[in-house]
């Protein structure tokens, strides 16, 4: 059984003091860091880019798990190995070459995460299991948090810790969007040990961060 992990999504933190809320997440328990990447086209939000990632990267020691929700995506994956990501999450939709732009995160030393939204099938990365270190699984359609969680996406977490076990891999399962202390249980039993939470986190209990992550990760 791999540990419960949360990785809180920076997007719904306040970006006016963002390195000292990437404090309070390190402070308060937090596993990695969730920096959601959003570049307008491939999906209808904006967020932050190499600059931002490399100058909070230098005030936190957790790792930056980076989801580039961005197309085309293979030409900046060294941009966002540089700014210090240590998990970089691309969508298959979002490269012409799956293959090639897994191999490039891994030639430059990051973990691999490739992202499903919640209508894209597991047979598109099936081929690519082997090399993938994390499938983040959307619970929600990308680009904006606060959304309300999808239930149907567990089917797919419960298909890929099928496969996993059958042909004996390590990946992990990452969900992400809606997740809150009521279906986190849920997305954990599913076959979920990466957690991400940007409003239940930042927003619940008067904003009680390590209170929020500990309620997650004690279910
Ligand atoms: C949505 C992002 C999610 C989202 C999660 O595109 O990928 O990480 O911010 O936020 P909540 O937990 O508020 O749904
Ligand atoms: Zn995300």
């Amino acid at each position: 059984m791999k540990k419960i992990q949360i990785s809180p999504s920076i997007l719904s933190a306040d970006f006016s003091q963002l390195g000292n809320e990437i404090k309070r997440l390190e402070e308060g328990g937090a596993d990695m860091i969730h920096v959601d990447v959003m570049d307008g086209h491939f999906v209808p939000n904006l967020t932050i880019g190499p600059p931002v990632i490399k100058a909070l990267k230098k005030n936190c020691s957790i790792k930056f798990d980076v989801h580039l929700m961005i197309s085309p995506v293979h030409k900046y994956i060294e941009a966002y190995s540089d700014a210090g990501a240590d998990i970089i999450t691309i969508h298959p939709e979002a490269t012409d070459d799956l293959e090639k732009s897994i191999l490039k995160i891994k030639s430059l030393n990051k973990k691999v995460g490739v992202s499903l939204n919640p209508k894209t099938k597991i047979d598109l990365i099936i081929n690519h299991l082997e090399k993938i270190d994390l499938i983040l699984i959307m619970s929600v359609n990308p680009g904006f948090g606060g959304q309300k969680f999808m239930p149907e996406v567990l089917d797919k977490v419960r298909h890929l810790k099928k496969i996993r076990s059958e042909k004996n891999m390590s990946f992990d399962i990452e969900i992400d969007g809606g997740i809150n202390f009521d279906n986190c249980k849920l997305a954990i039993e599913a076959g979920a040990n990466i957690l991400v939470s940007g409003t239940t986190i930042f927003k619940s209990n008067n904003g009680d961060i390590k209170k929020n992550i500990n309620l997650l990760k004690s279910k």
